[in-house]
């Protein structure tokens, strides 16, 4: 179904007035994962500015849940779906009948994930794999699927990575391992399909209030808050700053991006910004 390639990406986001850049009326957004938390946050923004969206979860009645609170939102078309990322075959048929009623998509977000703390030494191979799966192979899969059916020359792809890509945590090989490999593959991707005008990025948002993510991962009580002063910016995400991220890269402002991993995540990679062992030395001490 892919429309014909027009090499300049996005050529016309020079010409385009400012507001414009963010008018998504007519685009069509694919969100794995969004039926709840982070990516849910970003079809809501995409909707709001004019996409028709889908979602895609695995849960039947969270997707339910996420139809109903989306068309709220938008005056756009909403539809929600239950699928798997793992099921490679589930995926590329939910997108060739979506685009056999909607046109070609515009926009993917590849979020789906699953985590959990476990030291490596309690992980089964099972438990790696299925993290692996679900977060890297799940991209792969949503990605690969959505090739034939993209509007080509404008369209924009886009992982949701974590810290976790950059930086070794404990009790996290598992997501480690598999956002590393998001990372790689996002860049990887974007050399070899630039080409067709399909520009892939990735978001990684560190820790946002009230998610499922959040919740599993980041510490709480006390161990939460001397987390929190341990980030540059002295607080979690809001999910709608990790949707903002999304829309501009999905917009005419970005048509020169590709290849490019987004840190949203107030300065969590950069390591503990709660005290310094490098202390200024008092001038007369110097
Ligand atoms: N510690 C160690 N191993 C764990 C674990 C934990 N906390 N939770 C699950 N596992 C293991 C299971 O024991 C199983 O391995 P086994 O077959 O050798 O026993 C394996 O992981 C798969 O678990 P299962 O529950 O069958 O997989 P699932 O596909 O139903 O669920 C998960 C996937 C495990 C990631 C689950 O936590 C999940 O679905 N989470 C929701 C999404 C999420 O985590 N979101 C946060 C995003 S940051």
């Amino acid at each position: 179904m892919n429309t014909e390639i027009n090499a300049n990406t996005h050529s016309n986001a020079e010409t385009l007035p400012f507001h414009k850049n963010f008018d998504f009326s007519g685009k069509l957004a694919f969100v794995a994962g969004g039926t709840s938390g982070i990516n849910l946050g970003i079809a809501q923004a995409l909707a709001e500015a004019g996409a028709n969206i889908v979602v895609a979860g695995r849960n039947p009645d969270r997707a339910r849940q996420a139809q109903e609170q989306l068309r709220e939102a938008a005056n756009s078309s909403v539809q929600a779906f239950s699928c798997d990322v793992r099921d490679f075959n589930a995926v590329h048929s939910l997108m060739g009948n979506i685009t056999e009623q909607l046109g070609a998509i515009d926009f993917v977000i590849s979020g789906a994930a699953g985590n959990f703390l476990s030291p490596a030494v309690g992980l089964s191979a099972n438990a790696f794999k299925t993290v692996i799966d679900i977060d890297l192979i799940g991209t792969f899969n949503v990605f690969r699927a959505s090739y034939e059916f993209l509007r080509l020359g404008e369209s924009s792809l886009i992982a949701i990575t974590a810290p976790q890509a950059e930086v070794p945590m404990q009790n996290q090989a598992h997501a480690c391992a598999a956002k590393a490999g998001v990372n790689m593959l996002t860049q990887c991707l974007a050399m070899e399909w630039g080409e067709a005008g399909v520009r892939v990025n990735a978001i990684s948002p560190g820790f946002v209030e009230g998610t499922l993510g959040a919740s599993k991962i980041a510490p709480s009580g006390d161990q939460g808050k001397a987390f929190t002063q341990s980030i540059a910016l002295k607080r979690l995400a809001k999910s709608r700053e990790i949707a903002e991220m999304a829309c501009f890269l999905c917009s005419p402002a970005a048509a020169y991006i590709t290849g490019s991993i987004f840190r949203v995540d107030g300065g969590v990679t950069l390591g503990d910004a709660s005290q310094s062992c490098l202390q200024p030395l008092k001038r007369s001490e110097g």
